[in-house]
């Protein structure tokens, strides 16, 4: 596997890739890689000729107070990882590379409305970091196919919806959330839980599944149900930012007669935030 730490690189392997007549899959990630990003890149070598994988730790999708200097970066054994995945190129700029002007005079690609609901309420400025960041990746890497993993639901859809509005020719290709054994959705942040909030985290795809019983068995109080959920997890020790029960396609609130439902939940055990959601089709 080549690793490419300039745009130069990277622009020089896909454009001969390209010219060579492959395609290429890109799986977009921030490292300290977990069997989720590594699920992606497996699956984009279904999609794919060669897969690309980046690792940058975004500054522009952290808030202040947040966890941007503590971000676990493992980049060597993300390599490891990587190149036993078979990736062919792994795309690992520097900040500089990606923002060589200061945050604050950097362009920006908004999102609006789908970014300002649910996490961006809470995270403001988050969603806009991440469509920044995916479009200049897109316009470095030029891939064909690019792979999210839908635990992050609602980046999914901002992404979805950047490339739709600005016609990226760049096609989305999702992927379901990879859980550990428990039900806890993998994530990078994950490591940062006592041994007491890991044995407690698991709760949380609890409340989703069953939230989603209930949905199904055509209970369609959604304020009781997500109140219910609310107070169970912080019963169990959470501090609940969401939980909630949305149209699927757009994440507004559902009307009567939307099919297509998603629950959606974000909650701290400390100072640990952790998010996960769940597709419900009540038929
Ligand atoms: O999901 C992530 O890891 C990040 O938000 C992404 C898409 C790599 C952008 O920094």
């Amino acid at each position: 596997m080549k690793v490419a730490h300039t745009v130069k690189d990277l622009r020089e392997q896909v454009a001969k890739w390209h010219r060579d007549g492959l395609t290429v899959g890109f799986v977009p990630t921030m490292g300290n890689l977990h069997d989720g990003h590594l699920a992606l890149i497996d699956e984009a070598r279904k999609h794919a000729d060669r897969v690309l994988a980046s690792i940058f730790v975004n500054p522009m999708q952290f808030g202040e107070g947040e966890d941007y200097d503590n971000y676990p970066r493992t980049l060597e054994r993300d390599r490891q990882l990587l190149e036993r995945h078979d990736a062919s190129l792994l795309f690992a700029p520097g900040v500089g590379e990606m923002y060589p002007l200061p945050l604050s005079e950097q362009t920006r690609v908004e999102v609006p409305g789908l970014s300002d609901i649910l996490c961006g309420a809470s995270r403001p400025g988050h969603f806009a970091g991440v469509s920044t960041i995916v479009c200049k990746l897109f316009n470095m890497a030029q891939p064909d196919v690019a792979l999210f993993g839908e635990k992050d639901y609602q980046q999914l859809l901002v992404i979805r919806q950047m490339v739709r509005d600005l016609a990226m020719p760049v096609e989305i290709i999702s992927y379901p959330t990879v859980r550990e054994s428990d039900g806890l959705a993998m994530s990078s942040r994950n490591a940062y839980l006592s041994e007491d909030q890991r044995r407690v985290a698991p709760k949380l795809f609890t409340m989703l599944e069953e939230t989603k019983t209930a949905l199904m068995q055509g209970k369609s109080n959604f304020a009781a149900l997500e109140a219910r959920a609310v107070e169970a997890l912080a019963v169990a020790g959470f501090e609940v930012d969401y939980f909630s029960i949305r149209d699927a396609a757009t994440l507004s609130i559902p009307v009567a007669g939307t099919r297509q439902l998603v629950i959606l939940a974000a909650a701290r055990l400390g100072s640990t935030r952790l998010i996960d959601n769940l597709a419900v089709n009540p038929g």
